[in-house]
């Protein structure tokens, strides 16, 4: 028996780096998904393959020390053995990732992949396992990619798709949050990749706090301002007011900006995108680096494309608001 799974890769509209401390964010499934394959092997053990990084290979033995090919397999295949113990999995099977998802690009594909394990590997185990219930089991493994700290959005917007509102409530190891879906429509994004290598642990956890342990009066008043924005951003939404949201990203990104969390490619590749006829623009995830997308009428996608691809960076047309996890035979 295989099994396939499938989840999506998602873009922050509204609300990075705040979505940690409390204030919400507001995030979009995208069309670029990872995919799953279970199978059973006939081995004593799980072994591993992805197309980033190689084959990991967790044997049955009582100690099940994790061989990876790469270091960034190791918290895969924590996850994995996690889940194989939790769900009471005795046989050996072979787990294949195969992403859509450029990784450390703010794309989500840590998420993308944890998602679809957990999905694949609950069928293969024959629990039916709720939506509601992804959020628990994902995010203490997230947050250590993030570098210690997580708002946990992009679990939400991976298990459910759509348009999907976040708002951590209190802390913890899972926090207790708030999610909303927001009726979606369909929008006329450029999303580009700047290929400058970004990893959130990075922004998240060592920027970000290096910078609230110095004037926190400062950084927490530029997350209230993010705050006000995604709130202010969902009746845009639901409405359909490109005009109001564009303005909104724009002004998200400067505040995002004011934490030193842009960079000179993503800034570059914005100011192309705003001169070629986009509405708004922003980085989306970690910043530093990784992707910035670009909000159009549909009569300007093709040259705020070209404009940004002038750039040099690597253009990505995909759908926003995709379904979330789906699971199969
Ligand atoms: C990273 O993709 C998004 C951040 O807001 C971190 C998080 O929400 O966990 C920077």
């Amino acid at each position: 028996m295989a099994i396939k799974a499938s989840a999506p890769g998602n873009l922050f509209l509204f609300g990075e780096h705040a979505a940690v401390y409390g204030r919400p964010a507001i995030c979009a499934a995208v069309g670029k998904r990872t995919e799953v394959l279970v199978s059973e092997n006939n081995k004593v053990s799980v072994v591993i393959f992805s197309d980033a990084f190689g084959k990991a290979e967790i044997p049955f033995a009582p100690d099940e020390k994790i061989r990876a090919e790469k270091k960034e397999l190791e918290n895969v295949a924590l996850f994995v053995r996690h889940i194989r113990k939790k769900f009471g999995i005795t046989k050996g099977f072979d787990l294949k990732i195969a992403s859509e998802v450029p990784v450390n690009s703010g794309m989500s594909s840590s998420t993308a992949v944890f998602c679809s394990i957990l999905g694949a590997l609950s069928a293969f185990a024959g629990k039916s396992l709720d939506k509601k219930e992804y959020f628990d089991i994902i995010f203490p493994y997230q947050a250590k990619v993030h570098g210690g700290k997580a708002s946990g959005s992009e679990i939400v917007s991976s298990t459910f798709g759509g348009f999907s509102y976040i708002k951590k409530l209190k802390d913890g190891i899972p926090p207790k949050i708030e999610t909303k879906n927001i009726e979606g429509h369909k929008f006329y994004v450029v999303i580009a990749n700047t290929k400058v290598d970004a990893p959130t642990s990075l922004t998240v956890g060592y920027h970000v706090p290096s910078l609230i342990k110095r004037d926190s009066k400062f950084v927490y008043g530029v997350f209230d301002k993010i705050a006000e924005v995604a709130e202010e951003a969902i009746p845009a939404l639901k409405g359909k007011n490109v005009e109001a949201l564009g303005e909104l990203m724009n002004e998200n990104q400067k505040l995002l900006s004011s934490l030193g969390l842009s960079h000179p490619k993503l800034d570059d590749c914005i100011k192309e995108a705003l001169s070629a006829g986009a509405l708004g623009a922003k980085l989306s995830g970690g910043g530093w680096g990784g992707i910035m997308f670009a909000l159009c009428r549909e009569k300007d996608v093709s040259a705020v494309k070209k404009a940004i691809a002038s750039t040099g960076a690597e253009t990505i047309e995909t759908e926003i608001g995709a379904c979330g996890i789906t699971v199969s035979e």
